[in-house]
């Protein structure tokens, strides 16, 4: 039997764009109960409303920085508010993260580097140590982290990225081993080329670059990716989806990827 949805509480980080907002609206269609981190709250209030449009009576938001543990641990106490001080976190998906700049490590930028740990490495340490104790036994909550292609593949200029991804990955690993016998899943959902703001971040603004990573090609969309972590969290209760690779077909590989030529 699936695990039903409507009216669990799901807390989503990096929920004001891309796979985090997409997957607040699919959620929200199946009347969970939202609760919405990520560092724009402009953004955040809006993404709150489309997830009421699509059906779900609650969306709350709460200002959220993944790369300081203060921040983590007064949104996770805020969230333990919303949720009436109940052990009641049915879903938790860390989805904060992304990459910046692409520099072979040679010409690499401290900045760059930390930010990208701090991120997708430390992020996801700090929000699943806050928010474990709001999560409770053998009742189908889950936990699903974001990762990447990139974590199983290496690249050119995606030195730092892929080596915070394949973190996230060898840590929902060895999460699985820690939370044997709680009950709690965990499992990793890793996409390939995904249309978002993923590489406007990554290239500090410049749209024209962006836009050139998908040029030709039938990108993932956020919307696929939150259609898959619905499915995920939807799964019986006993049944784990340790590990999603999902890549859009123009992209065989990492570096294998089909353009069509315009006109
Ligand atoms: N798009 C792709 O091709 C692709 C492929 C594989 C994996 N991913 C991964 O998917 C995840 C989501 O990325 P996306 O593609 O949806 O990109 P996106 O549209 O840029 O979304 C990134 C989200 O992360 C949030 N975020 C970034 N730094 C944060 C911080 N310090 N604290 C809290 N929130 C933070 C952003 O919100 P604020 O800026 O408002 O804080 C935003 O909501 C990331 O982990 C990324 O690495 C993306």
């Amino acid at each position: 039997m699936k695990t039903p949805l409507k009216d669990k509480w799901v807390l989503i980080t990096g929920a004001s764009s891309g796979f985090g907002a997409a997957a607040a609206r699919a959620f929200g269609a199946e009347g969970a109960k939202l609760l919405l981190g990520a560092r724009r709250a402009d953004r955040l209030e809006r993404v709150a409303a489309e997830a009421r449009q699509a059906g779900t009576r609650e969306a709350h938001f709460h200002i959220l920085d993944v790369t300081k543990t203060p921040s983590v641990e007064t949104f996770v106490a805020w969230a333990r508010g919303k949720m009436g001080g109940q052990k009641n976190l049915h879903v938790l998906i860390n989805n904060a993260g992304g990459a910046q700049g692409q520099d072979p490590v040679a010409e690499g930028k401290d900045a760059d580097w930390e930010t990208m740990l701090q991120t997708n490495v430390l992020g996801v340490l700090r929000v699943t140590r806050a928010a474990l104790p709001l999560m409770p036994h053998d009742a189908g909550a889950s936990i699903i982290n974001i990762g990447s292609v990139a974590g199983h593949t290496a690249y050119e200029g995606g030195a730092v990225y892929c080596a915070a991804k394949a973190g996230e990955l060898q840590i929902t690993r060895a999460l699985r081993m820690e939370l044997n016998g709680t009950g709690i899943r965990i499992g990793t959902v890793d996409p390939g080329l995904a249309e978002t703001e993923f590489s406007l971040v990554r290239f500090k603004g410049d749209a024209g670059r962006a836009e050139k990573v998908y040029e030709g090609i039938n990108a993932l969309t956020a919307e696929d990716i939150a259609e898959i972590l619905v499915w995920v969290a939807s799964r019986p209760p006993h049944v784990n989806i340790d590990e999603l690779l999902v890549k859009p077909v123009d992209q065989a590989a990492i570096h294998k990827i089909y353009r069509r030529k315009a006109g």
